[in-house]
């Protein structure tokens, strides 16, 4: 009996930990994301070699699996500048602190060329069907 406590006493706290480190499960279907106009198609799973973290930057040093525009977070939904702005958060080029969906999806145009409109495009392309 005990023993038995003290081994719980021991336990607990290790699965605690564990279960907060732990990522959440990847959404298995594409997201709708809302967005400051549009909305935005997003499936992790064309996205599988990427690491969680490029997208779900650290915030106090954990990655963040909460949505892009949680309050207090990218919540300006009209703004098109600024860290606050939802749009520049996947539109900007550079300098976020995070991979945005342009920056990279440039990356991938540079080498597929005949991608520039789905990869890239304001309407009928793959982010905004
Ligand atoms: C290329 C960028 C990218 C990568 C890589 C990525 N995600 Fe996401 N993830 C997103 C976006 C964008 C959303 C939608 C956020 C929103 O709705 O505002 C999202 C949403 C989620 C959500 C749902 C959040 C919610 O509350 O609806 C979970 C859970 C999640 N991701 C887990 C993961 C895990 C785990 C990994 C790594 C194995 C991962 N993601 C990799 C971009 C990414
Ligand atoms: C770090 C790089 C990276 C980031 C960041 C990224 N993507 Fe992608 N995305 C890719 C690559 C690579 C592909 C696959 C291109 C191919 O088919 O060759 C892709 C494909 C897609 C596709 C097409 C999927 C399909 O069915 O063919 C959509 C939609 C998409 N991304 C949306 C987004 C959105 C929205 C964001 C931002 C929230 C985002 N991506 C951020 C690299 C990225």
């Amino acid at each position: 009996m005990k023993k038995s406590f003290v081994l719980l006493c021991l336990f607990i706290p290790i699965f605690a930990l564990s279960a907060l480190a732990a990522p959440p499960p990847v959404p298995t279907t594409p997201l709708v994301v809302k967005g400051s106009k549009k909305e935005v198609m997003f499936p992790h799973a064309a996205h599988q070699k990427v690491e969680c973290v490029v997208c779900h930057h650290l915030v106090k040093g954990e990655e963040n699996f909460q949505k892009c525009a949680t309050a207090g977070c990218h919540d300006d939904l009209t703004a098109r500048k600024g860290k606050k702005s939802m749009y520049a958060t996947v539109h900007e080029k550079t300098g976020a602190k995070h991979k945005t969906c342009i920056e990279c999806h440039n990356k991938v145009v540079a080498e597929k060329t005949d991608m520039k409109k789905e990869m890239l495009g304001c309407a009928k392309s793959k982010c905004h069907p």
